[in-house]
């Protein structure tokens, strides 16, 4: 199979590149990090990949996705799984003061990833098959006092999909949105951790099965669907009040 990662030096997106070098897929890469990605891709060739293709940007330079997307395109020639990984975690606190702080992390994890399903849709409709993967996040389910600004950039994407999933289904491609709980990886390192987290490599495990199974959205691990049941079941006059 012929696969594009994007925010590939991710925690996350590393482990199931990982899985899929394994397997001896083919491998496009694109992150911003040009000496991480450079490891990377000798680790995928390493693992077995049977061919690794790598790309540098920034994807916070929405005008570079189409060129960069049509690279991975004619590298690949047609792509069967398109996995966007890429996020940051906003100072919540620092963004409610400041705007341009806040729209910054609204763009790197609502807009630009917007910006590449445009791109990618266009695209997939053109192949005929396939499916697009994305990461965003159960913090989209419901805005929390302690993480709202990350929280409306991950449901924005997440309602994105819902409908382009639609739009995407005659044309023989999948949309799939992955919502991971709490997973320790470097945008986390700060945080205490407790039973609740994952390792990227369980999540890694989730999405590679879940396009496999042609599932739409998904939780990871799954426990995290009714972790969120209950979450926003709680009616708003006592959610409101607590500083979760
Ligand atoms: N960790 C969690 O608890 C958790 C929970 C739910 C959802 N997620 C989501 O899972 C995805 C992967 O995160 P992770 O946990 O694997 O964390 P991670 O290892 O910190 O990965 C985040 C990646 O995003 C990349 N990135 C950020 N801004 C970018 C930009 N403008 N251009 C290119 N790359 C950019 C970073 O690149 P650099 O390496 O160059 O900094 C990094 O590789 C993210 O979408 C995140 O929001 C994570």
């Amino acid at each position: 199979m012929k696969i594009l990662v994007i925010g590939a030096t991710s925690a996350i997106a590393k482990a199931t590149a990982r899985i899929y070098a394994e397997r001896k897929h083919e491998i496009f890469l694109i992150a911003r990090n040009e000496e991480r990605l450079n490891q990377l891709a000798e680790d995928l060739r390493v693992r077995g990949a049977l061919a690794v293709d790598q790309l540098t940007l920034d994807l916070s330079k929405t005008n570079e996705h189409q060129a960069a997307l049509d690279k991975a395109g004619s590298v690949l020639g047609e792509i069967d799984i398109a996995l966007i990984c890429h996020g940051s975690l906003p100072d919540q606190e620092a963004c409610e003061t400041n705007f341009k702080l806040a729209q910054k992390e609204i763009h790197t994890n609502g807009l630009s990833v917007i910006s590449l399903l445009t791109v990618l849709a266009q695209q997939f409709t053109t192949q005929a098959h396939g499916t697009i993967a994305v990461i965003t996040s159960v913090a989209g389910d419901r805005g929390r006092q302690a993480n709202f600004v990350y929280g409306a950039a991950k449901s924005l994407v997440s309602t994105y999909l819902q409908g382009l999933r639609g739009k995407l289904r005659p044309h023989n491609v999948r949309v799939l949105d992955i919502r991971p709980g709490l997973v320790d990886s470097p945008m986390t390192a700060h945080l205490k951790k407790g039973p609740l987290w994952s390792s990227p490599e369980r999540i890694a495990e989730k999405i590679v099965s879940s396009i496999e199974k042609r599932k739409h959205t998904v939780y990871a691990p799954g426990y995290w669907r009714l972790i969120m049941l209950g979450v926003t079941s709680i009616p708003e006059v006592i959610f409101k009040r607590l500083k979760l």
